[in-house]
């Protein structure tokens, strides 16, 4: 897209997974770039590859061929510089995630032996020593998601669900990822902790913050501003809908019209991947 930055560059991306005398090819040359700032969603049938494309893209885990990069800015210098993790080691993907990405996951995996904050906390630690301002940071963070003093001391089993989802998200963007990666973060939720959920995801995009979901749902899809449909492994087609303006149904929406006109176009472009 002109004028967008490429946060990163995956080419010529394949995932092969051999399994005794069988090898399954999950990844087929794929090539894709995602933008600063955009809200990409990832849509296909079960088992068309999108987990795995998250992972690779996110150096969860490493292609068979292919290559990732980032373009990040590192240290205080205006210029970005390329990074590419595709043959990095166990260790040095796992710094490069702390130091670059946030993930949110359909089961939240918090720790249940601390606290909600301690486990916001935590991570957070990964990277900074300072934990007066992560703390500060935290608890901002907390009160945009409208958790309370009351229910970030309570350990995750405590809280419900979309509290605790609600958690894993700010857990997932504590360390100012350069990329939130989220892989069906409202599976496992009832249909108001969804909007919850998503309505929080549409905030961080809209102060900036890139992400990349996978979902299954229409609703969920609708968030993003860009729907790029996977099968069998390769990019069928992808649709920009421009910035997500609200409930298409909600009559006191004063973008209705255009909701309306740009959950249309999302509804024929799924149609037409035969959704
Ligand atoms: N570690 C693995 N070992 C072997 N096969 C795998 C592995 N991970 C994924 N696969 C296979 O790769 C294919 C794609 O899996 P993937 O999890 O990426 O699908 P998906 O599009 O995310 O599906 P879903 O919507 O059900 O989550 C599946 O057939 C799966 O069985
Ligand atoms: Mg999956």
């Amino acid at each position: 897209m002109d004028g967008k930055q490429t946060v990163i560059s995956a080419k010529n991306l394949s995932k092969t997974f051999s399994n005794e005398s069988v090898q399954q090819h999950v990844l087929k040359n794929l090539n894709l770039s995602i933008y600063k700032g955009d809200f990409t969603v990832i849509m296909g049938n079960s088992g068309s590859g999108k987990s795995t494309l998250l992972y690779a893209l996110s150096g969860m885990d490493r292609p068979s061929i292919g290559t990732v990069s980032y373009y990040v800015n590192e240290g205080k210098k205006d210029t970005l510089s390329e990074i590419e993790i595709s043959q990095y080691n166990n260790d040095r993907l796992a710094k490069f995630r702390r130091d670059h990405v946030g993930f949110v996951f359909q089961q939240n995996y918090l720790n249940d032996s601390m606290s909600a904050l301690d486990n916001i906390l935590v991570c957070g630690l990964l990277k900074s020593t300072d934990k007066r301002s992560l703390t500060k940071r935290a608890k901002e963070l907390l009160e945009k998601v409208e958790i309370t003093e009351r229910d970030y001391k309570k350990f995750p089993t405590q809280l419900s669900g979309g509290q605790q989802q609600r958690i894993a998200v700010v857990r997932g963007v504590i360390n100012a990822p350069e990329v939130l990666f989220a892989d069906e973060p409202t599976g496992a939720l009832n249909s108001q902790n969804t909007e919850n959920v998503l309505d929080i995801l549409s905030d961080l995009n809209a102060t900036g913050q890139s992400i990349v979901m996978v979902t299954h749902t229409f609703k969920a899809a609708e968030r993003g501003n860009r729907i790029i449909y996977l099968a069998d492994g390769i990019i069928s087609d992808e649709i920009y809908l421009g910035e997500y303006l609200g409930d298409y149904k909600d009559e006191s929406n004063p973008n209705i019209e255009e909701a309306r006109e740009r959950h249309n176009r999302l509804k024929i472009f799924l149609q037409n991947m035969g959704w």
